[in-house]
Parts: structure tokens; sequence; C-alpha cells
């Protein structure tokens, strides 16, 4: 039987364009769904329905936005499997990450779903001035406008939840441009949205290429861009589009730090996390562990342990329960690794284990004596390769995470509280986790970096704020 085609989704209906997508599963190359680009006309339909009905969304009651997205949330728990096998069959991230981020999509949406009812403003009082006596200033917010959301293909449905459920929270219409490689987990979202209450012009799902998503940055009928993607991409969004509200969630190369005080329990525990957390997704998170940064009294038994847990992941076909490590996006992506992989060696780096590549797989891998400059420390990898590096002390541990473009989430192994509140204070990210690995997200935390991970944050009531501004209405006449 041939695939059906998926219809993507223009101000709520279903549509079906003339230019084929076959999307295929990077493992094997099987075909896991068909689409089509969306054409000019439903792209202008889009945008103009996210336009015309915006005064109308931002109006909607509470209710009925809560309800459509504890509806997302329940659709979405109810065909998680489903879900979870399209992902994996379209990404190629294993099974067990793929039924998580259905569960964390469940989750985003939950939130929204709860953020939306308590989405209220605040009272101000005016009378602090005998000229203001007897005032009040109610404040709110409202959205800034119809949002452009340009979503990632390592998270192809929860990062797209980020974008679409602080929108229909705050009763924001949105344009949904998925990932090229992944369209078809955002497609599906689609259909499920289609279930709900919400105007027509609310929202819609484009694929289309990335120079329609060009056009799109720069109409002015979508006056918010929220992107999620690679660095040169984001700030070329920022600058091409200088009088919009842009918000950027972009790369990093996230660095674990492990004190001293840690003793063999919690060592283990560390080399665990950061095993799994460097190789999770074939390395394909923006907070997958990629640096690591051990004092050198515990950096001995730390690297044995990283090194010994790393050889036990299971690695090949994703949709194999077991598999913990599966293939990258594509073979061009796992030869960009192999190729810096190679330039570290070259450059005098050692690898402790990992280091080949098969088609668009590539080995776990753990490098140490990794020059400063080589790119699989200073640019950011995306791919399942982690640094080893031992330092003297926790303040150098913490100057080598800083010395970095980036900054988006670090993690901190120590017992210490000082040491913890230290890292909170003079690292330059958008997160410290203490006890635990970057990697380590809830879906309702405030999550972006500083420096070139990007501008502004996304976590549900975060992204609400960051698509509205204050509107504030001065009462006169009030009784105190
Ligand atoms: C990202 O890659 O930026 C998202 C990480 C996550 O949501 O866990």
């Amino acid at each position: 039987m041939s695939t059906p085609t998926t219809p993507y989704w223009v101000a709520g209906r279903p549509r079906t364009g003339t230019d084929p997508v076959e999307v295929r599963s990077p493992h094997d190359g099987a075909v896991a769904g068909r689409t089509t680009t969306a054409s000019a006309e439903d792209v202008e339909a889009a945008v103009a329905a996210a336009h015309g009905v915006r005064a109308e969304y931002a109006a909607t009651p509470a209710h009925v936005r809560s309800a459509a997205l504890d509806h997302v949330s329940r659709r979405l728990a109810e065909r998680s499997e489903e879900i979870a096998a399209l992902i994996t069959a379209e990404s190629g991230k294993p099974l067990k990450w793929a039924r998580l981020e259905v569960a964390r999509a469940v989750s985003t949406f939950r939130w929204g779903a709860e953020e939306a009812r308590r989405w209220s403003g605040t009272l101000q009082r005016l009378d602090t001035d005998p000229a203001a006596t007897g005032r009040m200033a109610l404040v709110r917010r409202a959205p800034r406008g119809p949002v452009l959301g340009i979503a990632p293909f390592n998270f192809p449905l929860n990062l797209v939840a980020h974008k679409v459920a602080p929108a229909i929270a705050v009763g924001a219409p949105i344009v949904l441009k998925p990932a090229p490689a992944t369209p078809l987990s955002a497609l599906l979202l689609g259909e499920v949205l289609a279930e709900t209450e919400l105007p027509a012009g609310a929202w819609s799902v484009l694929p289309v290429p990335d120079e329609v998503a060009a056009r799109l940055v720069r109409d002015p009928r979508l006056p918010v861009v929220s992107f999620t993607g690679s660095v040169p991409v984001g700030w070329s969004i920022r600058e091409s589009a200088p009088r919009k509200h842009v918000t950027l969630e972009l790369g990093g190369n996230a660095a674990v730090v492990v004190a001293p005080d840690q003793d063999d329990d919690a060592l283990a525990w560390a080399a665990g996390r950061i095993a799994t957390f460097a190789m999770y997704q074939a390395g394909q998170s923006c907070i997958s562990v990629q640096r690591v940064f051990a004092h050198r009294d515990v950096a001995g038994t730390l690297t044995e342990r990283v090194v010994e847990a790393v050889q036990k992941l299971v690695t090949g076909d994703p949709t194999d329960e077991a598999t913990d490590v599966g293939p990258l996006i594509d073979e061009q992506a796992a030869r960009r690794v192999e190729g810096w992989v190679d330039e570290a060696v070259a450059a005098g780096a050692r690898v402790l284990t990992g280091g080949a590549r098969d088609g668009a797989s590539y080995a776990p891998t753990v490098l140490t004596d990794v020059p400063a400059d080589a790119k699989v420390s200073c640019e950011e990898v995306f791919g399942p390769v982690v640094v080893l590096d031992p330092v003297d002390s926790v303040d150098e541990a913490f100057a080598r995470v800083n010395d970095s473009r980036f900054g988006l989430q670090a993690g901190v192994f120590t017992r210490d509280l000082q040491v913890a509140f230290r890292a909170a204070q003079v690292l330059e990210v958008g997160g410290v986790v203490v006890g635990d690995v970057p990697s380590f997200r809830a879906d309702q935390m405030p999550y972006g970096g500083v420096k070139d991970s990007g501008t502004g944050r996304e976590g549900v009531h975060a992204a609400m704020e960051d698509l509205t501004e204050e509107r504030v209405l001065v009462l006169t006449g009030i009784p105190v």
C-alpha cells in the first residue's frame, strides 16, 4: 500500500499542494511519510488569515484557549505511541527518547492551559504623588501580533509545542514552519489542533523551503519571529528584521564542571549522566554535554567511568526499544562530525573510545587532550562527541566554561553550596544545573541563552511574556 500524503494546514484547514515532499528515515532510508510544499497562494492565505484574526483572537476568552490547549495535551497523550513512532521514523531519534519527547509535549501543552487560566495582569497604585490621587493602573499584557515560528529537526514535536502552546495561551496567531527534514510530527499536531474550537487563522503549519521562510521573516504582518536553529541563520534573521521582535534559541557547547568534593558514588552518578547526555539523540540537542572540566583529583576516575558507560550504550536501529544512540539527521551531518574529530586528532587529541562513522551514524566518542581551538571544543558539535579536560581548580573550570562564544546551560557536580551559588553567579549561561548535566530541561522553566546562544527565553510562561507587551489602563476617580 502506498504511503498517503499528509496535508499541511492553512488557517486551520487541511491543504495539499502539487510539489511532493518525501520524508525518509536517516537510519535506513525507509519512507517515513509524504507531504507537499505549501503553495505560494496557501502561504499568502495563512499569513493574511493570521493578520486578519489577530484582534478577534486576542479577545478570545481564556476558557476557549485553555480548553484547546488541554485538548491538545490529552490527544497527544492518547496518541503517544503513534506519535513517538513517527518522530523516530522521520528523525532517527531512538524510540525511548521519542517517547520522552511526546511526554514532554503533553506537559508543554498542559502548562499552556494552566498558564492561560492564570494570565491576568497586575494592579499598580498611582496615588504615590498628589497629581495621581485617586488613580490606579491595570497593567496587562497584549500580544505583539501574529508570530512566525521556525522549528528545528532535533525535537520535531516538543520544540514546535514550545512555539505553538504559548501563542495559543496568549491569543497570538501563529504561522509555523517545521524543519524541512522533519515536518510530519508538526503536521500531525495540526490534525489535533484542527479538533479544537480555535478561530480560523489562529494557526497554520506550512512546510516551506528556507527561501520562503526568509520572505516571511520580512513580512510586516508577522511582527514576531520565534526561531530555534543554527547560529548563523538565527542572527541573520535578527539582522534582516531589525524592527521585529525576534526570539532566538540557538546553539551551544554545553559544559559540565566536576568539583573535587565528589565521592565514589557521586562520581559514578556524574559519569553515567555525562555518558548518557553527551550521546542522547546522537548529541543533537543544544544542551547535550560537549565539554567536561573535572578537577584533577577526580578526573582520572571520572574519565575511566565515562568511557566505560559510553561503551555500554546500545547503538543502531532507532526503532529498537533497547537502542540508546541512533543516527544523526543525515550523512552530511555525520561526515561533518567525522571531519571535526579527525581535525582534533591531527592536532594532538586522543580518542578514548569511538571515532568512526558508518553512513549517517557516528560512534559515541570520548576525546581528551583536545586543543582549545579545535572545533569539537569551541564550536557546537551537535553530534555524539564529548571532550574531557582536567583542571586544577573549580575557578579554572568556571573560566574554561566561560571561554566560549556560547552560553546556554551548564552543569555543576558539587555538594558545596558555596560552589553552587558561585556557579550561578559567574557562569555566563541562561541556566545552571547543580548535581546534574546541562541537558536537564523542565518545559515550564525559562530556557534560553546568552552570547551566541541567542536572545529571549522559552519555557511556557517566559515565552508568553516574550510574545506580549505591557498595556496600561489608567483608571481615575478610584477611592482608595
Ligand atoms: C534544544 O536543543 O535547544 C532543546 C533541548 C530540550 O528541549 O531538551
